[in-house]
């Protein structure tokens, strides 16, 4: 308890004030939602995750997103043509969402709408907007995501939605990273909660991600997930040069690029290198992970914050891994942890809902 207190201090910096200065847009008048936003972020703490991230070869998702430059040219990477995914999974969201809430109605509890890593928050609006039409409190809403860009548009497409009906739902605003959620001031307690974690984001994470979701929340709580899927078996040439043309183009590139001039690390320190290999941890190359890795082809000094890092010539560090599960491996994964209640899957994507389960 006490630990969580400290780290509860440590985390609030500037509660409010970022959003009362900088990120409220122009046509929105600043209203009680916004005094109620709120950052968690750890700067200290920053410094030495980046330079471990560094050690170790791998930047960890948030970095991926970090800043509006970033985030903005993300965001133009996934509205590109050749970025197929995003319209996957929006059908079968919309196709799928009455569903869900169908079920999550079930529950005789008031519902906490989790939206995790919300981006856009499109489908979450969606979502939302279907909840609020359906129930006759005022549910509780989290935005969360470790982007302030994101979380103004995020917020911008909920009030364009729901309007004036954006008095329905009890809205709060967090920039944090999701894996220190049960470090911040927030009590999962008492309603039904609703993780929503959708945009293949669980692809970008190992599946002890999904045990981190389960100590989040309590027994009966759902989870709604929707991730990119393969067919069972390693994928044929064919397959793995059309799922390398949706990664390896000279907008993703540029979009990589930005993630990398956080660091100071520009294209003539090196190249990007696309591939895809197999992991076989549940069924026999039941997933397929597309790594994106950048290659140092000079020697390099880093820094970063306020720690320093030498990249030597040839050193690789792992910038993306976005994972692609057969349904099966999938299902079996969520089971580990969840009761699987429903599955939908349409061409390239699943969508699955799952309840804490006792184990
Ligand atoms: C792939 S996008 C998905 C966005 C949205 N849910 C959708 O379905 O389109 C992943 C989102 O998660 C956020 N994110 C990634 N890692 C995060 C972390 N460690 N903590 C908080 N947010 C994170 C990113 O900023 C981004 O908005």
């Amino acid at each position: 308890m006490q630990r969580k207190n400290q780290l509860k201090n440590d985390y609030i910096i500037g509660v409010k004030c970022m959003y009362n200065k900088m990120l409220i847009p122009s046509n929105i008048k600043q209203n009680d939602i916004f005094s109620e936003t709120m950052s968690f972020l750890n700067k200290e703490n920053d410094n030495d995750q980046l330079l471990k991230c560094f050690v170790e070869g791998k930047i960890c998702s948030k970095y991926l997103y970090f800043n509006d430059e970033i985030t903005n040219s993300y965001l133009k990477m996934i509205m590109s043509s050749s970025y197929s995914l995003l319209n996957d999974s929006h059908k079968l969201f919309l196709l799928y969402s009455n569903s869900i809430i169908e079920q999550v109605l079930t529950v005789q509890k008031p519902v906490r709408i989790i939206c995790l890593g919300a981006g856009n928050a499109k489908k979450e609006t969606a979502f939302i907007d279907k909840i609020v039409k359906n129930i006759n409190y005022k549910p509780e809403v989290w935005l969360i995501d470790i982007s302030s860009e994101m979380l103004r548009i995020g917020y911008e497409n909920i009030m364009n939605t729901l309007e004036e009906r954006i008095n329905a739902i009890d809205l709060s605003i967090m920039q944090m990273d999701f894996h220190d959620l049960d470090n911040c001031e927030t009590s999962f307690s008492e309603k039904c909660n609703v993780i929503l974690l959708l945009g293949n984001t669980l692809g970008n994470f190992d599946d002890s991600f999904l045990h981190l979701l389960y100590s989040y929340i309590n027994i009966g709580d759902f989870v709604v997930i929707d991730n990119q899927l393969k067919q069972y078996g390693k994928l044929s040439m064919l397959d793995e040069n059309a799922l390398l043309k949706i990664y390896d183009n000279e907008i993703y590139s540029s979009y990589m690029y930005s993630v990398l001039k956080q660091f100071d690390i520009v294209r003539t320190d090196g190249y990007i290198h696309t591939y895809i290999s197999y992991e076989s941890k549940y069924e026999n190359s039941d997933c397929a992970v597309v790594n994106k890795d950048f290659i140092f082809t000079k020697d390099k000094q880093l820094s970063l914050g306020s720690n320093m890092f030498y990249a030597k010539n040839g050193f690789g560090l792992n910038l993306l891994v976005s994972k692609k599960y057969t349904l099966g491996c999938l299902r079996l994964m969520v089971s580990q942890h969840f009761d699987v209640i429903n599955t939908f899957a349409e061409n390239q994507y699943a969508l699955i809902t799952a309840q804490k389960k006792q184990i």
